[in-house]
């Protein structure tokens, strides 16, 4: 802008957005681009700093084609295979990276206070100890806390080394002596750098000291892995410039009150943003799940005698879902109770209130379900948060059976996206899902009509076709207790 028009004085000050990190010339109430109240933050115009500013680690940069300039290859001739991966020996951990750390990368990992980013962090660090240096940089916690932590892991990390600094510049010295494979910022939020003058933890400190940062780790080829905090909504905290500066996000989710916990990737430059990995938190650190399904239902079938699953009350079904590639049973509950006065209160947890509202004007207008005046509650089971719409059926049914007093066949699962009409729409990878659902003992899996499934690609359960969702509820009247298969063994 100010190239354009010489004569106007430039700004000497911004308003950024602390959620989304868009500039504005001036104080705005909302912002116009996130719609967040009240997050915009003045912000003193950079220096010039140049993008490929370095803290001044490597003077002379490992990095190709530093100083001489690059020439073009052909694309046919570059070998992508050659990519080096470091393992980080937590195979769920490699598995979300697409096979590991690649050097000289910079990953982001975001997750909301309590989670457990420090405690993962501090496992990926003591499982790399062996492989090469780790510079744990530490802004939030002093190193006796560190320590503190490190003491209720399984194998204490002796030789992490462990900086607890905020200033920016001062990482340049112990990163040039320590010359680490792997540095870990915890977190990027509580680091500032002298050259830009608004609060650590502002969007332009965020942002000039990540690129410092990551700069810095391409120069030196150091695994460089920003630990993040996360808004309220969910979002990745202040920067979504941050989001463009790395290779690869990660965001670690869970309920604080649960032990669950996924790690997804939104991004990844190096690899596939389909995989998960699942975590359980427990006394001694994370410990990955190998068989998320049996964490969901495990209470279910402690609770139960017969078969595989135990009996539950009317209301709970169990879903085949799945994440990333992976299909995970979990079981959601539903309660139909009288309203009070006023209003009918809708709760739910773990699954969105709008696919909630949805389901129920679906039922109340294509079924004969009494649903609209009455409370209604929802529960996912085990804090696990239901993003996919392959869970509706599951949902219909749960609520119809928690309204007509008919509890599921303890053998039974459910999968199907229910359209407006009341339709049962198809889902993707039915066949992951319902050999996932036969291995944990469902011999029933009430599937999309016309989602065809290739024989034996589903294990021992048999699928029911339904139509729509009146098809579903007048299944769930007259179904069998128990599943009789059809050649009487
Ligand atoms: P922490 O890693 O500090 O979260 P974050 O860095 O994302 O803010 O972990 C926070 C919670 O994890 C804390 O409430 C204690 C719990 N925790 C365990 O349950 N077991 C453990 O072994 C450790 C180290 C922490
Ligand atoms: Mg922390």
């Amino acid at each position: 802008m100010g190239a354009t028009l010489p004569t106007v004085a430039r700004p000497r000050s911004v308003f950024a957005c602390t959620e989304c990190g868009a500039q504005q010339p001036r104080w705005l109430g909302r912002c116009p681009e996130c719609s967040a109240w009240s997050s915009l933050v003045e912000e003193q115009v950079g220096s010039g700093l140049s993008p490929r500013d370095t803290l001044g680690i490597a003077e002379e940069p490992q990095g190709a084609g530093a100083g001489t300039a690059a020439s073009p290859r052909l694309l046919g001739e570059i070998d992508a295979t050659s990519v080096p991966r470091i393992s980080t020996g937590m195979e769920e951990f490699d598995r979300v990276l697409g096979g590991g750390l690649v050097p000289g990368s910079v990953v982001l990992l975001g997750g909301e206070p309590g989670v457990g980013k420090s405690t993962l962090a501090l496992q990926l660090a003591a499982a790399l100890e062996g492989v090469a240096p780790v510079l744990y940089v530490t802004g939030e916690e002093s190193p006796e806390q560190l320590r503190l932590r490190a003491e209720r892991l399984p194998v204490l990390p002796e030789k992490v080394r462990v900086l607890a600094e905020t200033r920016l510049s001062q990482l340049a010295e112990p990163w040039r002596e320590a010359a680490p494979g792997i540095v870990i910022i915890d977190s990027i939020q509580t680091l500032s750098t002298e050259r830009v003058e608004s609060a650590p933890g502002s969007v332009a400190q965020v942002r000039d000291c990540a690129a410092q940062l990551a700069n810095s780790a391409k120069a030196s080829g150091s695994t460089l892995l920003l630990v993040g905090h996360v808004t309220k909504e969910g979002t990745l905290a202040g920067p979504r410039v941050l989001e463009h500066l790395v290779d690869v996000v990660l965001h670690f989710e869970g309920d604080r009150h649960h032990a669950f916990r996924l790690l997804r990737t939104s991004k990844n430059r190096f690899g596939p943003t389909q995989e998960v990995g699942v975590f359980s938190m427990t006394q001694a650190g994370l410990e990955a799940v190998g068989n998320p399904s049996e964490l969901f239902l495990s209470e279910r079938r402690a609770a139960g005698s017969e078969g595989a699953a135990g009996a539950a009350g009317p209301g709970a079904c169990i879903l085949p879902l799945l994440e990333g590639s992976r299909p995970i049973l979990v079981e959601l509950q539903a309660l139909v109770a009288p309203a009070g006065y006023g209003t009918a209160r809708r709760t739910s947890i773990g699954i969105d209130d709008g696919r909630l509202a949805l389901m129920l004007a679906v039922l109340d207008r294509r079924t004969h379900l009494e649903l609209v005046s009455r409370d209604v509650y929802v529960n996912v089971a085990g804090g696990f948060k239901v993003g996919e719409p392959a869970a509706d059926l599951g949902l219909a049914l749960a609520l119809a059976s928690s309204c007509l007093e008919i509890p599921l066949p303890p053998d039974v699962a459910a999968c199907g996206e229910i359209g407006l009409g009341g339709e049962v729409r198809r889902v993707a990878r039915l066949d992951l899902r319902l050999r996932e659902a036969a291995r944990l003992g469902f011999r029933r899996v009430l599937v999309p009509e016309g989602q065809e499934i290739p024989p034996g690609e589903c294990g021992d359960a048999q699928p029911i076709p339904v139509a729509d969702a009146a098809a579903a509820v007048a299944w769930l009247r007259t179904c069998p207790p128990v599943h009789r298969p059809v050649n009487g063994s």
